[in-house]
């Protein structure tokens, strides 16, 4: 169960929407973008940055994710992802990379919430259902 208002929940859809506008997608011309909500209410955005030599490209999730761990959030609520092909509006899900769910494992648990959005109707799945027995920071020790 996703312990967000309604109000917050259509406001996380909506900005990781307007975050999309931020995207560098010269090469796959597909736009991404991502609004993540910390347990403090501060929401931070992402959208994903492409290189020209591929590999280096960043998704909009883990764009996110960084720009809040670096300001100091470690603790998350929910992430809103969007996506679709750059000049058109949002029409079918965009599930997170699988680079991304790994990502997000180091910081959020397997009930943390995904909203997905096709331009009709969210979907939630959670982190654990995206990333069945994931590898974490507890098979380390
Ligand atoms: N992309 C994201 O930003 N997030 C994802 O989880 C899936 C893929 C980006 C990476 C690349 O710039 C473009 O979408 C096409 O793969």
């Amino acid at each position: 169960m996703i312990d967000i208002d309604k109000k917050t929940f259509d406001s996380l859809i909506d900005t990781a929407i307007s975050a999309r506008e931020k995207s560098y997608c010269p090469y796959s011309d597909f736009a991404v973008g991502a609004a993540l909500l910390c347990s403090d209410g501060d929401i931070f955005t992402g959208a994903n940055i492409e290189s020209s030599s591929y590999t280096p490209t960043i998704c909009a999730e883990r764009v996110a994710f960084s720009s809040a761990v670096h300001a100091g959030k470690n603790s998350f609520k929910a992430i809103a992802v969007v996506g679709g092909k750059a000049a058109e509006s949002v029409s079918a899900y965009t599930p997170p990379c699988g680079v991304c769910r790994q990502f997000m494992t180091e910081f959020c648990s397997a009930d943390f919430p995904v909203i997905l959005f096709d331009g009709k109707e969210p979907k939630v799945l959670t982190l654990g259902e995206l990333l069945p027995e994931s590898f974490t920071k507890i098979n380390l020790f």
